[in-house]
């Protein structure tokens, strides 16, 4: 039998499981979807950690459909338009201090690829192309380009494709429920794993390590909080060792903890910050990657005439991804959106915190806008099955949730009232005790 969901090879879905009982969107406004047969569902996820001002936002619409009217394309290679230039400075005003230079593209999977390369060139400009050996952690999630794949710490995402990149290593993890569970924010133990760098350092030698790449807070895995003074530390060790530092902001970029950028959320400053997603609310794809003055003027300095960096995307700074962008950071801005997660923080804590005691959860962990709720699994089952069957019955339910392994994560638009944060908790307060 062939029925039309046949075609669309779906990403990251159980593809036989979701043809039989399609679960489908088809219209959504400010913090709801609707599905085809107009029900209504609350985003507890924005979208997937990207609507951060909440869908269909006119401002943003309206930006897209005149763009798109005036000017569809421009090439980005030796040539430019307006927008591109106006929305890197605007950017820039946002990140951490110094980071003031933006390489455009068109995903948080390139953004990764193209911050590794800049990492690798750097130091072969400054003479030390010996540093090729790039740095993750476990439990990473970076994207699925073959540096991402490479970089990133989960198994599953890791086996099917070959050995990818050489010359590549891991931190551990930071996430330890023995001595951290039901922590609210960061985590009081483990920031001595970060001198998992050092041995690192010993096995492979300073001199062949070019970057290490972390997500300050790993949303994908499971919403995993840095413990107090463990990013202060990888910093210190870069610092000591020559090696570039670059925070994945892909999900923390744009306010999810309370800052533009997790970076000042906790007082660290990378080399570089890796950002997609919020950057254009969902909108329109883009990505982009900030870059400290320092770096970036070491290629201009290597190369005074010609091109620099032999790198970029046929739609690198789309200009309806800029447009998408700028009404975007406007929206942002006028609504206070980057910093409403600190005010929301202690509305989500509270209510997340509540559902301690219910069955099989295991960890309760927060910060700023975004929650995660971790089960025990199932004995017997695959891991993540109970997580997913919370995900399922609260999309029944009229709330939409992310499962993440074992974990649900909560990540509301920026928008989202005290009520909805009750309702999205209530949900999970009837189906938990539902669950096997
Ligand atoms: C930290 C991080 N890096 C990279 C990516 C990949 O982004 P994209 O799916 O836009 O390629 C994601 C996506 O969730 C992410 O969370």
């Amino acid at each position: 039998m062939t029925s039309h969901f046949d075609a669309f090879w779906m990403p990251f879905t159980a593809n036989q499981d979701f043809k039989q009982a399609p679960r489908l969107l088809s219209r959504a406004k400010d913090m709801h979807y609707w599905t085809p047969e107009g029900r209504e569902v609350l985003d507890g996820t924005s979208g997937l950690w990207c609507v951060n001002a909440g869908h269909s936002r006119p401002r943003i619409a309206e930006a897209i459909a005149r763009q798109a009217a005036e000017m569809d394309f421009a090439p980005p290679f030796q040539m430019g338009h307006p927008l591109a230039f106006e929305l890197a400075d605007r950017l820039q005003r946002l990140a951490p201090e110094g980071l003031n230079r933006v390489f455009f593209t068109n995903s948080g999977s390139e953004s990764v690829d193209t911050a590794l390369k800049i990492a690798l060139a750097y130091h072969r400009v400054r003479g030390e192309a010996q540093r090729t050996r790039l740095i993750g952690r476990e439990r990473g999630y970076h994207g699925v380009n073959f540096a991402g794949t490479a970089l990133g710490g989960m198994g599953p995402n890791r086996k099917m494709f070959g050995s990818s990149l050489s010359g590549v290593d891991h931190l551990r993890h930071t996430h330890d429920l023995s001595r951290n569970a039901f922590t609210k924010g960061q985590p009081e133990h483990g920031a001595e794993l970060a001198d998992d760098l050092e041995r690192l350092v010993a096995l492979h030698d300073a001199s062949t390590i070019a970057a290490v790449i972390v997500e300050p807070m790993a949303g994908s895995t499971g919403v995993l909080l840095p413990p107090k003074g463990y990013l202060q530390r990888l910093r210190a060790l870069c610092d000591k060792h020559g090696i570039l530092l670059i925070f994945d902001e892909v999900i923390t970029g744009f306010g999810r903890l309370g800052a533009p950028f997790a970076a000042q959320a906790y007082g660290v400053t990378p080399d570089m910050i890796t950002a997609a997603k919020g950057i254009t609310n969902g909108a329109v794809p883009m990505g982009a990657v900030f870059v400290k003055q320092g770096i970036h003027d070491a290629f201009m300095a290597a190369a005074p005439t010609g091109i620099e960096l032999p790198h970029g995307y046929t739609y690198s700074g789309h200009p309806l991804a800029c447009a998408a962008a700028l009404a975007t950071l406007d929206t942002y801005a006028e609504e206070d959106l980057l910093t409403r997660g600190l005010r929301m923080q202690p509305t989500l804590e509270a209510a997340a915190h509540s559902l301690k005691g219910l069955p099989h959860i295991v960890d309760i962990r927060n910060t700023g806008l975004v929650a995660a709720i971790e089960f025990a699994p199932r004995p017997g089952a695959a891991p993540g099955r109970r997580a997913f069957e919370v995900f399922l019955k609260c999309f029944e339910a009229g709330v939409l949730l992310r499962a993440a392994g074992d974990n649900i994560a909560i990540a509301p638009p920026l928008i989202v009232s005290d009520a909805q944060i009750h309702q999205i908790v209530d949900t999970l307060k009837r189906v938990i005790p539902t669950i096997e």
